[in-house]
């Protein structure tokens, strides 16, 4: 069974919707606009809807035609753009300089859309759905946000589901995979203090541009040398600051960059070794070097029965051999993890590739492609009605 008929039947109506989010893209806790008209067509259609939760947070809860089931599914969608500039030069193009929807949550947000309206026609399915429509989902922990605003709390779920498009996989295929998808994303800072002075008399200074070098080396060998190579690890230093002249060599540096893993024991050792690096290689060369280490969004685990199923969904939409169920993994993260660790649940990838924009998310110059709405859009429905079947 493929792409719901009604669904497919709502594509332009769809592609409007997420061409007008996109034009009108607002940055974590802003979606003020996005979140008004995500509740305004809810109660257009007969859903119920909670809003501020986190701000700027929707919830819509839809009862199903049959019977009195206790049970309920919780339906995410993230609503954020990235605070970027669009290098696209498209009649949906963004209005809003420094913002832009270069993830595609404009996408995720019209697919999930699109699920309420069809369920809210049909209600072929008994127990409650919950449509979650979170803020902030680019780095400022919307989900989080929402949990500790008693998200789960006014609204159980016994099992929650998300998904995402993905560019590295082609239109009409489907990725995910049981235990980790992505992973945990920390950051950390690295204070390097020497002893400033004259750059043509290096010996009366302590200079920490080359301390500075040598940590970010010897940061490489953490990954490289001390972390088992069938347990991924990442570790990128990705700003390196100091010094304002040519002849001056500086009294400080500053290193920040972030360290990505999936084993929580290998997070613990990662955080602890970048400190003892730091402040070791500086104490070898008679500077001093403070590390600060602040702890991300968590690794995003699915739920074995939830992805099996989630699985099955996906390969009535797009075909058994359109679905990847052991996809390989990414170091990206997610902050549908927080949610995840509070419900048993599953997140997917829509394949995207191939589309008019061929470019990764978080480039100048992706765009969502329109051509899955109605992938998704079916998604989320049809685990609704195998979900909470009747009977
Ligand atoms: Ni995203």
């Amino acid at each position: 069974m493929p792409v719901i008929n009604s669904l497919a039947a709502l594509a332009d109506e769809m592609t409007a919707w997420r061409r007008d989010f996109h034009a009108h893209p607002e940055i974590a806790f802003q979606e003020e606009r996005t979140a008004g008209i995500v509740a305004q067509k809810l109660a257009e259609w007969g859903v119920e809807v909670h809003t501020g939760i986190a701000r700027t947070g929707v919830v819509g809860v839809l009862r199903g035609a049959r019977g009195e089931s206790a049970r309920t599914i919780g339906l995410r969608a993230d609503m954020d753009a990235l605070p970027m500039d669009e290098a696209n030069d498209l009649p949906w193009a963004s209005r809003n300089p420094g913002a832009f929807h270069g993830c595609g949550h404009d996408g995720h947000t019209t697919m999930l859309l699109g699920a309420a309206r069809y369920l809210a026609e049909t209600r072929n399915f008994d127990g409650t759905v919950h449509f979650i429509f979170q803020p902030a989902e680019e780095g400022a922990a919307g989900a989080r946000h929402m949990i500790e605003a008693g998200l789960f709390d006014r609204f159980p779920c016994d099992e929650v589901y998300a998904l995402h498009n993905w560019p590295d996989l082609p239109v009409g295929t489907i990725g995910l995979r049981a235990g980790p998808i992505m992973a945990a994303a920390d950051v950390f800072e690295i204070a390097v203090t020497g002893t400033g002075g004259h750059a043509a008399m290096p010996h009366k200074t302590i200079d920490p541009v080359l301390v500075a070098a040598h940590i970010i080396t010897a940061l490489q060998s953490l990954v490289s040398r001390r972390a088992d190579p069938f347990d991924p690890a990442v570790v990128s230093v990705t700003q390196v600051h100091a010094g304002t002249a040519y002849n001056v060599i500086p009294e400080t540096a500053l290193l920040r960059g972030t360290v990505r893993t999936v084993e929580a024991a290998t997070r613990d050792f990662l955080e602890n070794e970048v400190g003892r690096v730091a402040s070791g290689i500086a104490a070898a060369l008679g500077a001093e070097a403070r590390a600060s280490y602040r702890r991300g969004y968590p690794v995003t685990a699915n739920h074995p029965d939830q992805t099996a199923l989630a699985a099955d969904i996906a390969e009535e939409i797009v075909g058994a051999d359109k679905v990847d169920r052991e996809v390989t993994p990414v170091m990206g993260a997610e902050d549908f993890s927080y949610m995840l660790l509070e419900k048993p649940g599953a997140y997917l990838w829509v394949g995207q590739a191939g589309g008019p924009s061929a470019c990764s998310v978080h480039s100048p110059h992706y765009d969502f492609n329109d051509a899955i709405l109605p992938i998704g859009a079916s998604f989320f429905a049809r685990l609704v009605e195998r979900r909470l079947a009747a009977g």
